[in-house]
């Protein structure tokens, strides 16, 4: 990834914060934003000081003038963009569809859809231009099969999932390749935070989701963080561009996959 330029949103937290990790160990330049100014700093520090090169800009992805900001920032340092990993993310509110509060439920399609779209406008300004670029949409397996009781959550990523889908297909003659990746459930970030909350919250309905992942992760059905993270830095590699608009997961035989598309398209 060396002479590499990557955004992550959401890169200081959770699976982000492992992204930024690896990207940065694979010789990319790393960008990172969210709004807590604290864990920005705290994670570059850590991680400067472990050899990666990592500017953390604070914004919020459903600003998407904050977004351009962003990536002119990154355009003054660096002077390419190469891959946006649309990674930040709401978890949303959990209960009963039928009268869950609606604004928490907006805010999760703010943050989920309309802030990877931004934040891909924003991107795209600069890598159509330049004729090439990568921007990998996290999508997750609540987006893919029902998910009750979390449908912020769930049609947010069903959501994402479509934008990539199209986005590939208007792209396709640009040299910009858009992918959707789910990581699957992971022992990080949101999933371990519903577990952690599971023996405390007052709310029954998280209690409820944090008791299922807990189940998850006891018979095996959590993808280790490593698979999670190392499929990330091939699809940022570009490995899996051949894919455009599909989306790819974690555990998936990449190779297989790759060379069925590139025989099936023959
Ligand atoms: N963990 C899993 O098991 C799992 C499974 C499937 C898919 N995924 C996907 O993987 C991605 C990362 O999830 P995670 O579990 O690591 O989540 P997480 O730990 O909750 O981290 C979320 C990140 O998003 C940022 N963020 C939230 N709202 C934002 C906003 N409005 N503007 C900018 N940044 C914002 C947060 O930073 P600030 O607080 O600083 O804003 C934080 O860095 C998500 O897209 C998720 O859907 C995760």
């Amino acid at each position: 990834m060396r002479d590499s330029t990557v955004l992550i949103t959401g890169g200081a937290k959770g699976l982000g914060r492992a992204f930024t990790e690896a990207l940065g160990q694979a010789g990319a330049r790393v960008f990172i934003t969210g709004r807590d100014t604290a864990a920005l700093q705290e994670t570059v520090e850590k991680l400067a000081a472990d050899g990666i090169l990592v500017e953390a800009v604070r914004a919020d992805v459903t600003d998407g003038d904050a977004m351009k900001d962003v990536v002119a920032r990154i355009m003054d340092v660096s002077g390419r963009l190469d891959v946006l990993v649309n990674n930040a993310v709401d978890p949303g509110p959990a209960g009963p569809t039928a009268d869950i509060d609606f604004d928490a439920w907006w805010r999760t399609q703010q943050v989920n859809v309309a802030g990877p779209l931004l934040s891909a406008q924003a991107a795209l300004a600069v890598m159509i231009p330049a004729g090439r670029g990568r921007i990998i949409n996290l999508v997750s397996p609540a987006g893919i099969k029902r998910w009750p009781y979390a449908t912020a959550y769930s049609v947010s990523k069903a959501a994402l999932l479509k934008l990539s889908e199209n986005l590939a297909a208007e792209l396709r003659s640009t040299g910009v390749t858009v992918l959707s990746y789910n990581p699957g459930i992971v022992d990080a970030g949101l999933t371990r935070a519903g577990i952690e909350f599971a023996g405390t919250t007052d709310d029954p309905w998280l209690a409820r989701l944090g008791r299922w992942a807990i189940e998850a992760r006891d018979s095996g059905a959590f993808t280790p963080l490593d698979t999670a993270v190392k499929a990330l830095v091939r699809l940022a590699r570009g490995d899996a561009d051949v894919l455009a608009g599909l989306v790819i997961n974690a555990e998936d035989d990449l190779d297989t996959r790759i060379s069925e598309r590139k025989a099936s398209s023959r």
